[in-house]
């Protein structure tokens, strides 16, 4: 009886022991196998799935977010009304420092029959007003659209 519970004590140690040891050489040969140096082998459809979801936000957000907007503009297009919200409506949107408020017409009247002036005046400055609204970035010719669409709006 001790004789035959000693060696099945035995014989499952050797089994347990064994099924470890295999174990421990699939892993340790999992991880030394380097497929020649190439990329992990991932399925076709899975692959593409992870460079859908790890692609850049601008390239799936193409909307410029304006709330109400006609149309997205064509990518890389100079969107004069989105620009004008980002740069000149803190001031031309209610009315700070004394600037003309968009839409009022009285307040434009004047501004606008000065003709091609009222265009050097918003890209060199005038008053509180400062120079391309304080957007260096602006060219000349982002600026004198930003003031179509500010007269269009106003007139
Ligand atoms: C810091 C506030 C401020 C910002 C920002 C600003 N403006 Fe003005 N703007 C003014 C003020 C004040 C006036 C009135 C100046 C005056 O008549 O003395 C003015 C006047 C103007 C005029 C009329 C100029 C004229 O001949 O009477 C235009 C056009 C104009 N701004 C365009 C813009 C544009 C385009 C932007 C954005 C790129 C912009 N502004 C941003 C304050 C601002």
């Amino acid at each position: 009886m001790s004789a035959d519970s000693d060696f099945y004590r035995t014989l499952t140690m050797v089994i347990v022991g064994l099924g470890v040891f295999f174990v421990i050489i699939i892993i340790a040969a999992n991880m030394v196998s380097t497929d020649g140096g190439a990329e992990p082998k991932i399925d076709a459809r899975v692959k593409a799935k992870i460079d859908d979801s790890i692609k850049p936000v601008g390239v799936v957000n193409v909307d410029p977010g304006m709330a109400g907007a006609a149309a997205p503009a064509a990518a890389g297009a100079f969107d004069a009304g989105a620009e004008y919200q980002a740069k000149c409506f803190a001031c031309h949107g209610t009315g700070a420092a004394g600037a003309p408020k968009l839409g009022d017409k009285a307040a434009w009247t004047a501004r606008i029959a000065q003709g091609d002036g009222i265009y050097t005046n918003a890209i060199n400055g005038k008053g509180a007003m400062p120079p391309k609204g304080g957007h260096a970035g602006l060219s000349d010719d982002n600026v004198k659209s930003i003031v179509d669409y500010m007269i269009n709006k106003s007139k």
